[in-house]
């Protein structure tokens, strides 16, 4: 039997000279170079050494021409859809993509026109707002409540939207950033029947679906039979194994005529692809040996994300959620006054730089994000000056 690999994801791994843009973009959006960063959401933790091997043993082939979709990626997309999320996958469903939000570009592209409407649940990632806006679509904003420190959906004001004429695209986080919330079955029902009865098309984005910490569980709307008409689903190694940088996503969708509509969409502007190296990555790690990666970062990143949450609760003014999915902790400051004095406060004082709230539409504003994906002796001592500074 091969023994089992312990991952060290504690020992820190200098990134700098790595063109990181959570470090080498510091100055330009915080105005302090040697900030610590706790903004992109990408992880400071290395991903597995499998990985990197067979990604050296691919580049030290000098040849780096045009390459097919091969076999080996949508096997591993398959596998790894049936054994992480329950769902069965035909090959035939897969779009490759650079990126997710290359993806939901062009749903909004082909699935809407200009004028037309997107429905989306605020506070959300950023690109929901502006890939919608720089499209020349409006949002329809649906502001999500919380309830007992977690995200709801506001069903009544959600009816309400999409009933409107103009809305024919829903964007869904699915786990949600910023607030980490691993949407249930019974609620994605919900939103899925309401999209069926309006006529509204559903993109589910799954990004996050790996890392969810029991007992939450990732419901993924490929198993939502109400689905299959209807939705998009998006997912991406990115977050899960610290690839972003390598643009490998994965889109499933089960119309064909959504799906030969989408395909168009992306054959028009070419970007119905992933990269030489992004697809060596989709094969490597889409497999066994990436699962139990997974399931040690998962465990790691739990019980930093818990650490994270029980040491601010303990500020008076400070509400944190604690995320049942994804390595964000979503952060109210707005008792300790303006977002601008508090974000200087973060900056100067305690010198972290978070993702400001407003980046999730006009809903964050005033509470922070905080990524929890760095070794503990990084991450801790951060939170400690964010308890001595508030
Ligand atoms: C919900 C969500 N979707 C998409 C992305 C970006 O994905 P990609 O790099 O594949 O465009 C992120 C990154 O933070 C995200 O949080």
């Amino acid at each position: 039997m091969e023994e089992k690999i312990v991952y060290d994801f504690d020992t820190p791994v200098s990134r700098l000279g790595t063109h990181a843009e959570k470090y080498d973009a510091r100055e330009r959006f915080f105005g302090k170079a040697d900030v610590e960063p706790f903004w992109v959401a990408d992880m400071d933790l290395p991903g597995p050494a499998f990985l990197t091997e067979q990604l050296r043993e691919r580049i030290g082939h000098p040849m780096f021409g045009y390459t097919e979709q091969y076999g080996k990626v949508f096997e591993g997309i398959q596998w790894w859809m049936k054994n992480e999320h329950r769902a069965e996958v035909d090959p035939a469903w897969i779009s490759l993509s650079p990126s997710v939000v290359t993806t939901i570009s062009l749903a909004i592209q082909c699935f809407t026109e200009e004028g037309d409407s997107v429905a989306l649940l605020s506070p959300v990632y950023g690109p929901f707002f502006s890939c919608t806006k720089i499209n020349k679509r409006r949002v329809a904003d649906v502001p999500l409540a919380v309830e007992n420190g977690k995200f709801e959906i506001d069903f009544q004001a959600l009816e309400k939207a999409l009933a409107q004429p103009g809305v024919k695209l829903m964007l869904m986080c699915n786990p949600q950033n910023p607030g980490g919330r691993a949407w249930s079955f019974q609620t994605l029902e919900k939103v899925v029947a309401l999209c069926v009865q309006h006529g509204v098309i559903l993109l589910s984005d799954e990004i996050h679906s790996d890392i969810v910490y029991a007992p939450a569980t990732h419901q993924s709307v490929l198993n939502i039979p109400a689905a299959d008409e209807i939705a998009l689903v998006a997912h991406s190694i990115g977050k899960t194994f610290n690839t972003s940088g390598l643009q490998s996503s994965f889109t499933f969708i089960k119309n064909p005529e959504l799906r030969s509509k989408f395909r168009h969409a992306q054959n028009r502007i070419h970007a119905g692809d992933v990269n030489l190296l992004g697809k060596v990555a989709l094969a490597a790690v889409l497999s066994p040996a990436g699962a139990e990666y997974k399931k040690q970062l998962v465990a790691y990143l739990h019980e930093n994300t818990k650490q994270v949450c029980a040491r601010l609760n303990q500020i008076d003014g400070i509400t944190v959620m604690q995320p049942e999915a994804t390595f964000l902790v979503w952060s109210d400051f707005r008792a300790f006054g303006d977002w601008q004095t508090v974000f200087k406060k973060l900056i100067h004082d305690a010198n972290v730089a978070l993702s400001g709230g407003s980046f999730f539409g006009p809903a964050g504003e005033g509470w922070f994000r905080i990524n929890c994906a760095h070794p503990r002796a990084q991450l801790l001592p951060a939170v400690e000056r964010i308890v001595s500074v508030f």
